[in-house]
């Protein structure tokens, strides 16, 4: 009994001959006889007919591989920019705020977020003035006004250094004091009184030369009210 093997014609060449039975599929498929040693196969011979096809599309039919590879980009592209889109915000989140400054420093920032300008600030802020606004990696930190109306040259980290509460000036008292505990520091952060074990942090207060923006630099020198090193650089 004779096998046969599917192989492509053309659409014409089915659909007139007598053994295109189905059309449609015959534009793509024809049965070809093959050796009987080739195709007969083995378990239930006589009884039935292997057949082995071979289907391929006809070469008018056969996407064009430049049309692919277009398509492919396109949907990169459509996949891409709103992935980089979400991904952008998402990695600035975790960068430190507020950088620029001069040095890697940070610019200062008042109580509603605007740039501190050393010249508007002194007009509004007077001699032995502490006020405070945001400093390194966003903590509080105390600008601090000289006796002769410039701005000193170092911030104080009001953060206290007993639990962390955030220490208010007292100007009455000419000093900080925690109301969590009680620990107090002189006027330029120095501890005099515990729970509190270390005085507040410094940090340099520079003023840009090119805009006047007070920008604030890690203070890694020797703490000038101690002499000792910065225990927090
Ligand atoms: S947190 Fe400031 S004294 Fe305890």
């Amino acid at each position: 009994m004779a096998s046969s093997t599917l192989s492509p014609v053309t659409s014409s060449q089915l659909c007139s001959g007598k053994s295109a039975m189905f059309c449609p599929l015959s534009q793509a498929l024809r049965l070809k006889p093959v050796a009987k040693s080739q195709s007969v196969a083995g378990k239930r011979k006589g009884k039935g007919m292997r057949i082995t096809c071979q289907a391929s599309i006809p070469a008018d039919r056969v996407p064009d591989m430049g049309k692919r590879k277009l398509m492919n980009l396109l949907l990169l592209g459509a996949i891409s920019l709103p992935t980089a889109a979400m991904l952008v915000p998402y990695a600035t989140f975790f960068a430190p705020p507020g950088s620029g400054g001069a040095g890697g420093g940070t610019i200062a920032k008042d109580a509603i977020g605007n740039d501190v300008v050393a010249d508007v600030w002194l007009k509004t802020h007077g001699p032995g003035d502490r006020t405070l606004t945001q400093g390194l990696k966003g903590d509080p930190t105390y600008l601090v006004v000289e006796k002769d109306r410039t701005l000193a040259t170092y911030g104080i980290n009001a953060v206290c250094t007993h639990l962390g509460c955030v220490v208010p000036w007292n100007a009455a008292e000419n000093k900080f004091i925690c109301p969590c505990h009680g620990s107090q520091y002189n006027d330029q952060g120095r501890v005099v009184r515990g729970p509190a074990p270390l005085s507040l942090a410094l940090a340099h207060a520079d003023v840009n030369v090119d805009d006047g923006k007070v920008v604030f630099v890690p203070w890694v020198e020797t703490d000038f009210r101690t002499g000792e090193d910065p225990w927090w650089a």
